[in-house]
């Protein structure tokens, strides 16, 4: 990892500021990107111009993009018999729609060896009540890994995705506030994921270790997925 150049996006809190600060760790030169005020560069993955103005930022420092991290991401809690039109597409754009973006904006100066790491989510798998859009969009993320690593591959570029179980994040506080014991109970591993270890996760498929990996889902969830529900 030691020199690799970085984009991570959502980087101001949650995941992605681990995975900012594990890859600065590990010798990459992160360039992180939010819509909230933070160290690093502001990014809204929804525009386009927005993601111009990023890489050429990336590469006025350093030349090239080696790791692209697609981790922003919004929820919204709604039926889906309820969900305005807006709400949906908004959903899609910031989840589906950015990571699109990202990889448009950052092959171009993306050498080979290079690799594109998107954050699903078990959203991605399987839905729960009240999650039409973000499920949508988790899945789609899902389905552009796949056929983006088709694509990318003959240019030396991998492209996987981290299906994350549930995360210590200030994206579902008011879950984890309410029913820690109860979800941490129900996993393999006993205890709710930290943020960090999404991050290690995301550090290794953007490695050299991962040299013969794409196309995948990651999932990263304390065993949440190797169950069937209690009888
Ligand atoms: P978070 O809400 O704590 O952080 C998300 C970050 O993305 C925020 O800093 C936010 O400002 C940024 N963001 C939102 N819209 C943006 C835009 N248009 N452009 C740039 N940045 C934008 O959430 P968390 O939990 O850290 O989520 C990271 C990723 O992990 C998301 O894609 C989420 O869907 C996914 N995920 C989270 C899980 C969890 O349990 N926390 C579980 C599974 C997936």
């Amino acid at each position: 990892m030691a020199g690799k150049v970085a984009i991570i996006t959502g980087a101001a809190r949650g995941q992605g500021l681990a995975e900012a600060q594990r890859f600065a760790a590990e010798g990459a030169e992160v360039i992180g990107g939010d819509v909230l005020a933070h160290d690093g560069i502001h990014l809204d993955v929804t525009s386009a111009d927005s993601w111009a103005a990023a890489v050429e930022h990336a590469v006025a420092r350093h030349g090239r993009v080696d790791v692209l991290v697609n981790n922003a991401g919004i929820h919204a809690a709604t039926p889906v018999q309820d969900m305005a039109e807006g709400d949906f597409r908004r959903v899609l754009d910031v989840n589906l729609v950015g990571p699109f973006l990202g990889i448009q904006a950052v092959v171009p100066v993306m050498p080979r060896g290079g690799s594109i790491v998107n954050v699903s989510s078990l959203n991605g798998l399987a839905a729960q009540a009240r999650t039409a859009a973000y499920t949508a969009s988790k899945f789609g993320l899902r389905g552009l890994t796949k056929a983006a690593a088709l694509d990318l591959g003959p240019l030396g570029i991998r492209v996987n995705a981290i299906l994350p179980g549930v995360i210590r994040t200030p994206m579902v506080a008011y879950v984890v506030d309410a029913r820690e014991a109860e979800l941490a109970a129900g996993l393999a591993l006993g205890r709710i994921g930290e943020p960090m270890d999404v991050a290690a996760a995301a550090v290794f498929l953007a490695s050299d270790e991962a040299a013969w990996i794409t196309g995948i889902d990651l999932p990263v969830d304390g065993g949440h997925m190797a169950q069937t529900p209690r009888l």
